[in-house]
């Protein structure tokens, strides 16, 4: 792939909004951070996501919106996020919230959690980007996993250069370091630290925040950043690598198989990745046991497996 370098002008923006509509990767400026920008209702778009990023297992993606309105198309909106929203939108902040009925968006967007990161940012060209393409956008940062965040579209470009199809040049992101994230899905909650301080949150909040790390507000917001401790876990049990599935066990194909829900009938990787959580959810709902078939440890099988082998493993 070749990673077309697009400026900020109109005609640039157009480019890159056309990307994002057929389900392609931008690199967008935002103020914080350059993020690695996908059509979030499209699983197979946020699933390139993770392949470009080469990002081993499923986080849950921060959805980037025009505005604090279409925000609350895909979240259950509170008094707590109005207030944030109010102070602090468009800008370096991200509130989780639990997902609406009928949000449209990717379940891979949210790692199959009931709740979902949501962030305005403030930043003209991403502005203009999501104006332009008049949808929500799934965006990480635009780097490799494991590697320090890019705040210029070089940066982008020294690890992602052929494996995104643009980088929109927007500057030096005035920010440098990702958002503040507070989860408002419960007690509020300071999820990630950022440039909006706590005692800025809270002065607008009227009420203290809650650290992510006691344990009633670890139950209560069920993740921290970086050490997500609630992927979606089926009720159902899980068995991995399995060819031929017992007579009481739903199979989760990938590939030609006979099976009770498939992956991806052709083999593709990131179609599979776009339905895994859609799918576990599915089969739990209708068996007690599942059964998966093998899917190949290469790309983002890597990070489908991963994802398998907690669903298989984990027992809260
Ligand atoms: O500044 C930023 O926020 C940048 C720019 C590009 O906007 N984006 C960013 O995205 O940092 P990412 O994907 O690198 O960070 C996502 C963070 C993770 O720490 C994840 O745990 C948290 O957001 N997160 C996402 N959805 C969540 C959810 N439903 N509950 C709790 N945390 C969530
Ligand atoms: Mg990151």
């Amino acid at each position: 792939m070749k990673t077309r370098k697009l400026t900020s002008d109109a005609n640039g923006l157009a480019a890159a909004s056309a990307i994002l509509a057929k389900g392609g990767l931008v690199a967008m400026p935002t103020e914080t951070v350059y993020g690695l920008a996908a059509d979030a209702r499209q699983g197979e778009a946020v699933a390139s996501i993770y392949a470009a990023k080469g990002r081993p297992s499923f986080n849950p993606l921060i959805v980037h919106v025009v505005s604090a309105d279409e925000a609350q198309r895909y979240v259950v909106w509170n008094d707590a996020a109005a207030s944030l929203a109010a102070a602090f939108w468009p800008g370096p902040l991200t509130l989780v919230l639990p997902l609406r009925e009928g949000h449209g968006l990717s379940s891979l967007v949210t790692a199959g959690l009931e709740t979902l990161a949501v962030r305005c940012p403030a930043h003209p060209v991403a502005q203009a980007l999501l104006q332009a393409f008049n949808g929500p956008v799934a965006a990480p940062s635009a780097n490799l996993s494991g590697k320090i965040s890019p705040t210029r579209a070089a940066h982008v470009l020294d690890g992602m250069e052929g494996r995104v199809d643009a980088v929109l040049d927007g500057g030096a992101a005035e920010i440098g370091l990702e958002s503040t994230i507070i989860g408002l899905a419960a007690a509020p909650t300071l999820l990630r630290h950022g440039s909006i301080t706590r005692a800025q949150i809270e002065a607008a909040l009227g009420e203290t925040l809650q650290e992510a790390t006691t344990p009633a507000a670890v139950t209560a917001q069920v993740t921290a950043p970086g050490q997500l401790s609630s992927h979606y876990a089926p009720d159902a049990s899980v068995r991995l690598d399995v060819t031929d599935a017992l007579p009481d066990e739903a199979l989760l194909g990938f590939g030609n198989v006979p099976c009770t829900l498939n992956l991806s009938p052709a083999g593709d990787l990131r179609e599979a990745a776009a339905n895994l959580f859609d799918m576990l959810r599915q089969l739990d709902a209708r068996a007690d046991k599942i059964a998966v078939s093998p899917v190949p440890e290469t790309g983002i099988g890597i990070a489908i497996n991963d994802r398998l082998k907690r669903a298989a493993a984990d027992r809260p």
